[in-house]
């Protein structure tokens, strides 16, 4: 039987949504399931919230749901932020920004009173580094930036959409950096964000307060 595990993890995550909540929305696949998770719990229940989103993606779909909306401009904090990853490890440190929105997304996600995770169980990995590394670097001299990620050890690719630059939702490039294995999260990220050039990277670590992984239909929590 084949299982839509994002869904499932998406439909567990919702349930933590309380009344009159400020929401991060992260960004990808399983965030927009969560989104029409909620969008259900607003119609059925008259439920009260708004959302904080990490993406015009995200943006976009919130609206087409009438998800209301709200910005940084009117709160500096979340009650709660639900967002999606590339890679979780043991330690719940992540490795995100496949879809290209981790800066803002780990903005949010860092101003959250609690940060829930929700991920189909082919995310779950031993060690992180098999999914590259995203890193969100200025435009200008973006070639210096990239020579100096890889004296760090990794090779690098500079992300392109249907043949072109992709550009992220901060008017930024991305260059993605496969290390194979990542020994200590904390500590590359930490080199990487040394670098002149570089905004920030797809590493999060000591972040996540829980993690809610769907697998062949089987709900794992895992908590902080
Ligand atoms: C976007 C992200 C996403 O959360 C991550 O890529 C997971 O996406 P999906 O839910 O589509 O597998 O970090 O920048």
């Amino acid at each position: 039987m084949e299982y839509n595990d994002k869904l499932i993890a998406a439909r567990e995550a919702v349930r933590y949504i309380k009344e009159g909540m400020v929401i991060g929305i992260g960004s990808g696949s399983t965030v927009n399931e969560f989104l029409y998770c909620l969008a259900d719990r607003i119609k059925e229940e008259g439920l009260q919230i708004v959302g904080i989103s990490a993406s015009k993606k995200s943006e976009r779909l919130a609206r087409k749901l009438k998800i209301p909306l709200t910005t940084f401009a009117s709160y500096q904090n979340v009650d709660i932020s639900i967002d999606g990853t590339d890679e979780i490890d043991e330690q719940l440190h992540l490795v995100k920004g496949g879809g290209g929105s981790l800066v803002r997304e780990k903005m949010i996600d860092l101003v959250a009173d609690t940060f829930i995770v929700i991920a189909s169980g082919e995310k779950k990995v031993r060690k992180l580094g098999t999914f590259p590394v995203p890193v969100e670097v200025v435009p200008f001299g973006w070639q210096a930036t990239e020579q100096r990620l890889q004296q760090l050890g990794c090779h690098t690719k500079l992300r392109l959409l249907n043949g072109e630059i992709f550009v992220s939702d901060n008017q930024n490039y991305i260059i993605d950096c496969e290390f194979k294995k990542i020994d200590d999260a904390v500590t590359l990220h930490a080199s990487l964000k040394q670098i002149v050039g570089v905004i920030e990277t797809g590493i999060f670590t000591h972040m996540v307060d829980k993690a809610i992984i769907a697998d062949n239909g089987q709900i794992y929590v895992m908590k902080n």
